[in-house]
């Protein structure tokens, strides 16, 4: 570890702000490390029992659903990356589908203004949830345990409840004027109108009913039948769209994963409609050719480099990514190394490039809430999850009867040319707003090969920033030898192109950087209201498994 590395780690320690201690653990057997201890802990006990990671995957996102549901959900959306121990890659697209009676211009006002508040914060906002019929498909393809296996924790969590810990009680009494809106949120997360508090046992007896209908009836106990019909009851008496027609014909989609090479390590990520493995394999594309070991982690001339191809790659996902499905993404131009040579040939090693002058980007106001966990089971078959609402508790609106919250995904379409989304993204044709079409998302969960063992599994949630922090993860890792507690734990930067700014977590750079890239025209530095990213991750060292639940926020890894 450098010396300056050494010095952006004391500066966390007497600095935490709302850090939580990195929880690390080392186990030969099976390894899950999530956003919630609890869930993690279903996961290793469906390891243990003999089931394979994406047994555990699955029994952890329904858990997930119960024990963290600001982000784990079953009315979202998620990416999953597998890899067999034997090698072959699979990428499940879960990722939720605008409805049948979407338009483009739905989000614009009579003027042509795009509506914010109804992008986001209304039951218009909700795309076609995917999540469940993806664990179930995942199950059905790759698992071993019966379905009635792997769901039975999350309804016992449901059922019997569990103690709440002061993250969640401090979220649910945050959120409480907003879950005041809605009559069935208020129930599900207050105490009777109260707000909860840190110890007291929290049940959800209306989820544990429809749990056991998935668990009972596979993915008709949810897309038919009485929750579906609760569903699209709310639908139409709140203006929104999704009807029986759009829950029925959902279907999740296995896709060729995007796969790239750095440095000789094997990266396997997620393809469009997310941006963030074809983003992640563009960006080390551009990085390869400079030795960033030599110029040391958080130096001038590292973060210049790093930031630079920030900037170029968000810059082509505006224009090139959206749903392979309704539009031609370049896939294979944007992550081959010569695309990537040619579009960092402009790179000034003085001087920071302009992005273009177009487009009001803000940037993102919500704090990190989508989520992901990463697992590895004993005979070496790994997953990488990532899943989201998108927005923290996605619209706020719990379906009554139903007990679950409804995602509000629609706004990461973009519904006006260059005018930003909740993340201060924009984009234009490739990700306009189409029936049946996949939003693009920014969710990276990557695995990472070395001479085809594995060495990485991570990914995060934080909207934009979530392939950035793939990123660092990653050359933390690879570029700068760190163990997975460090490359985990060090401060991250984020660039997006637009708006052109970077912000940085505190210790991610010394004021002398900051002066330096200012000179340089960086514009913009400034530290980060929220932490960046939330890397839940696993490295296999030497036949030894690593995992840590980032410090940035409550989490637990479990390991055996
Ligand atoms: O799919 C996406 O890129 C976003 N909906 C993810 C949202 C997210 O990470 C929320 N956390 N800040």
């Amino acid at each position: 570890m450098s010396l300056l590395h050494k010095l952006a780690f004391l500066v966390i320690l007497l600095f935490p702000a709302s850090w939580v201690l990195a929880e690390f653990q080392r186990g030969e057997n099976g390894m899950v490390s999530s956003r919630s201890d609890i869930a993690s802990e279903v996961g290793k006990d469906i390891l243990a029992q003999g089931g394979n990671a994406i047994d555990a995957a699955v029994a952890v996102g329904f858990a997930l659903a119960v024990t963290y549901p600001s982000a784990g959900n079953i009315g979202g959306g998620g990416f999953m990356v597998f890899r067999t121990a034997e090698g072959e890659v699979y990428t499940q697209d879960a990722r939720e589908k605008a409805p049948l009676a979407a338009s483009r211009d739905m989000f614009l006002d009579s003027n042509g203004e795009f509506d914010r508040q109804l992008s986001r914060n209304s039951l218009q906002a909700t795309g076609v949830p995917g999540s469940v019929a993806g664990l179930l498909d995942a199950l059905e393809r790759f698992g071993t345990m019966s379905r009635a296996e792997v769901i039975a924790p999350a309804i016992k969590l449901a059922e019997e409840g569990f103690q709440l810990n002061a993250d969640l009680a401090n979220q649910f009494q945050n959120n409480l004027s907003t879950f005041q809106q809605y009559p069935a949120s208020l129930q599900k997360f207050s105490n009777k109108g109260q707000a909860y508090v840190n110890g007291d046992l929290w049940q959800q007896p209306e989820l544990a009913a429809t749990l056991k209908l998935i668990s009972a009836n596979g993915r008709d106990g949810f897309y038919k039948g009485p929750v579906a019909d609760n569903l699209v009851a709310s639908m139409q008496a709140n203006g929104g769209l999704i009807t029986h027609e759009d829950l029925a014909n959902y279907e999740p989609v296995w896709r060729e994963p995007i796969h790239g090479n750095y440095r000789g390590y094997d990266v396997w990520s997620m393809p469009a409609p997310s941006s963030g493995g074809i983003l992640l394999v563009q960006m080390l594309n551009m990085l390869e050719p400079y030795d960033l070991n030599e110029l040391g982690w958080g130096s001038t001339e590292t973060v210049h480099l790093m930031i630079e191809a920030q900037r170029r790659a968000y810059a082509d996902r505006a224009e090139h990514l959206g749903d392979p499905d309704f539009y031609n993404v370049p896939t294979a131009m944007l992550t081959s190394k010569e695309y990537a040579q040619q579009r960092f040939s402009d790179f000034n090693p003085d001087a920071a490039s302009s992005s273009e002058d177009i487009g009001a980007g803000s940037w993102p106001q919500e704090s990190m809430q989508t989520t992901h966990y990463s697992i590895i089971d004993a005979k070496g078959n790994s997953v990488a999850v990532t899943t989201t609402l998108n927005a923290s508790y996605g619209n706020k609106f719990v379906v009554p009867g139903a007990g679950f919250l409804l995602n509000n995904e629609m706004d990461d379409f973009s519904s006006k040319p260059n005018t930003a989304n909740g993340f201060g993204l924009i984009g234009g044709v490739a990700n306009e707003i189409q029936p049946s079409k996949r939003m693009l998302s920014s969710m990276t969960p990557t695995i990472i090969t070395y001479e085809d063992k594995i060495f990485l599994v991570t990914g995060s949630p934080g909207g934009s920033t979530i392939i950035n922090t793939v990123l660092q993860v990653v050359v933390n890792a690879i570029d700068h030898r760190m163990n997975i507690e460090d490359a985990v734990t060090s401060p991250r930067f984020h660039h997006q192109w637009q708006p052109d700014i970077v912000r940085y977590e505190v210790g991610a750079m010394t004021d002398q950087v900051v002066d330096e890239l200012n000179s340089m025209g960086h514009k913009g530095l400034s530290r980060s209201r929220f932490s960046l990213g939330d890397a839940n991750s696993i490295m296999l060292i030497e036949n030894t498994l690593e995992g840590v639940s980032d410090p940035r926020n409550e989490g637990g890894v479990a390991g055996f």
